[in-house]
């Protein structure tokens, strides 16, 4: 069993079962970087406040770039016997360089290092999620450009309402997946890893000493926004950051699954909007025929995962005494698992989106049904023949209604059939309404280009 960095107080053994219980190196393993980069800080600071000497600082940097080598390099895995990956460090650096290694841990804590750990850990995956919607934003918006004047139906309550363009439809996704890479920016920008705070009052080593330590990092800390611990208290027991990461990441993760959705209900037989890429489906054991949207499908799935990570820990959080609880060792698992799940989610989707196939004539025949253009004709009496908008809405009601009683379409409707609903009503008037390419053009409210993509 690993040596552990408590025990001078304990005459017993710890219970092997609740040994195994409290572990977290199986999970926490995967801070071992930015574990390290703590203990290098530190070991410099003990050195500016005069605790260990530049040579045992010098041996003990030494151990742990090997660590860091090995980390970068994928080598490095969670031995099981250690505690947690704070643990698995300090041993590794003491079995390298013996005795000086028990220095290492001088008037710091756990508590500072797992907090410090996360936050480099949020800032080197925010980044990742910023490139992985950035790279489905640009698919997304190469796809609207293509199709911007391709004309869609669109939806309310999934019954069918009014024409608009394809590309409109995906702008609504551009709008979507902008705002959470406009997110995750903020969040990136407000992160601060604080470094100091011991246990959670602090330590003697000075400010001056931490700050020092921090400027004499060189590049590899440069990355990261690294300060001296300003509130030891709410250092130790703050996870709000990860709370509001695991929040923007849930926001994401909505909007991948409503477009989810749209795309296993649009390439249904009876959609049949659009053909959905081969690669991302499966098909079935027994039925020959089925081409299943196994890729979508598991998006929508994993919603509930990922809302799940952000209730678990904000309900693991609300009734904790400050400070510093072990409780909080269970924030990790529902943040790398959101972190990884979202990241792979959006590499897949921007693949999927890029070969997504628009099924154009049945979107054509889609189109010819005239109740589509019903607000279309409304308001052409509204704005060309000054109808009250209420009768407008209410005679364009009954001619629909008249029309679907009868089963004939409007526009093969002749004059004297349709003044009877209005006076103005005629042919003319029907055909030159109830079309999709007025549907389009008549609407002056809204940009039809496709938004320029900020971090694309
Ligand atoms: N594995 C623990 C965690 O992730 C490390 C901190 C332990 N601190 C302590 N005082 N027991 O929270």
């Amino acid at each position: 069993m690993a040596k552990k960095l408590w025990g001078g107080r304990f005459k017993k053994k710890i219970d092997r079962d609740f040994e195994e219980f409290s572990k977290s190196v199986q999970y926490d393993y995967k801070l071992a970087e930015f574990d390290t980069y703590h203990s290098l800080i530190h070991a410099q600071a003990l050195t500016y406040a005069g605790i260990i000497t530049k040579k045992e600082a010098d041996k003990i940097s030494a151990a742990l770039k090997m660590i860091l080598r090995q980390v970068k390099a994928g080598k490095f895995k969670p031995d099981s016997s250690a505690e947690d990956i704070h643990t698995q460090i300090h041993n590794r650096v003491q079995n390298q360089i013996g005795h000086p290694a028990a220095k290492l841990h001088s008037l710091r804590s756990r508590n500072d290092q797992v907090v410090f750990g996360e936050k480099l850990y949020c800032m080197t995956f925010a980044k990742e999620i910023l490139g992985g919607l950035s790279s489905l934003l640009k698919n997304v918006k190469s796809r609207a450009a293509g199709h911007k004047n391709c004309a869609f139906i669109g939806y309310t309550h999934t019954r069918r309402a009014q024409v608009i363009l394809f590309g409109q439809y995906l702008q609504a996704y551009i709008s979507m997946f902008q705002n959470d890479a406009d997110r995750i920016d903020k969040f990136l920008h407000g992160l601060t890893a604080y470094i100091g705070a011991g246990a959670l009052a602090g330590t003697s080593i000075t400010k001056q000493a931490y700050a020092k330590a921090i400027g004499a990092m060189g590049s590899f800390i440069k990355e990261f926004n690294v300060k001296v611990a300003e509130n030891a208290l709410d250092n130790v027991s703050g996870r709000d950051f990860i709370v509001e990461f695991l929040s923007i990441l849930s926001i994401v993760q909505m909007h991948l699954s409503r477009l989810s959705e749209d795309l296993i209900l649009y390439s249904t037989k009876e959609f049949g909007f659009v053909d959905l890429p081969e690669e991302f489906c499966t098909g079935s054991s027994l039925m020959p025929h089925k081409k299943n949207p196994d890729f979508l499908e598991l998006v929508r799935g994993y919603t509930g995962r990922i809302y799940g990570n952000l209730i678990s820990v904000l309900t693991m959080m609300k009734g904790l005494p400050l400070s510093y609880n072990r409780d909080m060792q269970l924030d990790k698992e529902p943040l790398f698992s959101s972190v990884e799940i979202v990241s792979t989610e959006l590499k897949i989707m921007a693949k999927f989106i890029g070969k997504l196939k628009l099924n154009k004539l049945v979107i054509e025949k889609a189109l010819e049904d005239e109740s589509l253009y019903a607000t279309e004709l409304a308001e052409y009496l509204v704005v060309k023949e000054k109808v009250a908008f209420g009768d407008a809405h209410d005679l364009v009601g009954k001619l629909i209604r008249y029309s679907e009683d009868k089963n004939s379409k409007i526009k093969s409707m002749s004059d004297e059939e349709l003044s009877r609903f209005h006076k103005s009503l005629n042919k003319k008037v029907v055909n030159k309404a109830m079309n999709a390419k007025y549907a389009v053009e008549s609407k002056k409210s809204i940009s039809r280009k496709v938004p320029k993509i900020k971090n694309a």
